[in-house]
């Protein structure tokens, strides 16, 4: 008679993911993933340079070398960081993603190496992004699409590590003053009462008044777009770490506090969108950048419930993950935007969810190095 094997520790699951993201990265040949199709990682994202999923295979590779500090991990990290030095030579396509890109590959290094050239990198990536900040609106811009000079998305709360990472690294608290008026905007503007948040808030860029709530990846301007519920919420315990201000922390809580409950509603299985009609487009990613945020959340403020929700998150999606060896990606069913289009990233297993979910099994297993949530020294 078969006997029901008890769900795999989180010990167990990082053992499990270590295994497999080291099979995948003698089979990656060169490439830069992205999507994983059939248990393959096909294309090379690295092609477009400035894509803002580039770093996130990297990423996870900072975070294994922290964990086995020898050649097996960093020489691919180094190999995708300098690729993505490209980037540079294609300055009008850089966007606000030069924060993902940069925080995943050149500050993790240093972190981790104290490499001199890694910190150079750093260093220019943060200055890119300070240099897209707009004194009128106090925001950096995220995206350069003619008449989105005043935009500002969600997502823009994860690069700010990048920013307050520049200030402390060479004294000067400039970088950290734009990260703080750009969280002060976006607390502003960004959160709703009920803690939702918008995608997009559409600034006048020459006053900083707000001019409209642009449709975004979600169902509608006025939904709740699952991923950037994750964003936001991981954004703002991040700003509270670096900062110690409590607005932040009271605005990471909000979002937190109606993640969880809509969560619950949702059986802890996260759709593309909380405020949708019932949809089959799924968000395991945002399922696991809000369990992260919520482990941080529960460690700034000592609240058990926060690591009680980030459990029953990773629990919930635990019987769909894939852990062979064999095949590329692990955590599928992430959606790139509701209204899909035809790009073909509805439910599909997408790096950036296999990213968070090593960030989720680190923190869980009392590891410290995280790519995202830097501790105030190191
Ligand atoms: N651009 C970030 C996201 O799609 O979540």
């Amino acid at each position: 008679m078969a006997t029901q094997q008890p769900p795999l520790t989180p010990e167990d699951q990082l053992d499990r993911v270590v295994a497999k993201l080291t099979a995948e990265m003698g089979r990656l040949d060169g490439k830069i993933p992205y999507i994983a199709t059939e248990g393959r990682y096909v294309a090379d994202a690295g092609t477009d340079a400035v894509w803002w999923t580039n770093g996130f295979f990297a990423g996870m590779l900072w975070a294994l070398d922290s964990l086995h500090p020898d050649d097996r991990f960093r020489a691919l990290a180094r190999a995708h960081e300098e690729r993505l030095m490209t980037r540079y030579q294609h300055f009008s396509a850089i966007d606000h993603d030069v924060g993902f890109v940069t925080l995943q590959t050149a500050v993790s290094d240093y972190r981790l190496t104290r490499d001199p050239q890694a910190r150079e990198r750093a260093l220019l990536g943060a200055t890119v992004l300070a240099g897209r900040y707009n004194p009128a609106g106090q925001f950096f811009r995220c995206w350069n699409q003619p008449g989105r000079a005043g935009w500002v998305i969600i997502d823009s709360m994860m690069n700010l590590n990048l920013l307050f990472w520049a200030s402390r690294t060479i004294g000067d608290p400039r970088f950290a003053n734009i990260a703080i008026a750009h969280a002060d905007t976006v607390m502003r503007h960004q959160v709703r009462a009920d803690g939702s948040v918008y995608h997009i808030v559409a600034f006048d860029p020459a006053t900083g008044a707000v001019a409209g709530h642009p449709q975004g990846q979600g169902f509608a301007p006025e939904s709740a777009w699952t991923r950037g519920q994750g964003w936001a919420l991981y954004g703002f315990a991040m700003a509270y770490a670096q900062t110690g201000f409590v607005r932040y922390l009271a605005m990471a809580q909000r979002v937190a506090d109606y993640f969880i409950g809509q969560a619950e509603a949702h059986q802890w299985l996260i759709p593309a969108d909380f405020a949708a009609p019932a949809t089959t487009a799924r968000d395991n990613s945002a399922a696991l950048i809000a369990a992260s945020g919520l482990l941080d959340l529960a460690h700034l403020t000592n609240t058990p419930r926060y690591k009680v929700a980030a459990r029953r998150l990773v629990t919930a999606l635990l019987p769909q993950l894939d852990f062979d060896p064999a095949r590329d990606g692990i955590v599928p069913g992430t959606t790139g935007q509701y209204h899909d289009e035809g790009r073909g990233e509805e439910n599909q297993t997408i790096v950036y969810a296999d990213h968070f979910y090593l960030e989720v099994l680190m923190k869980l297993t009392g590891h410290t190095f995280t790519v995202w949530a830097l501790p105030p020294k190191e």
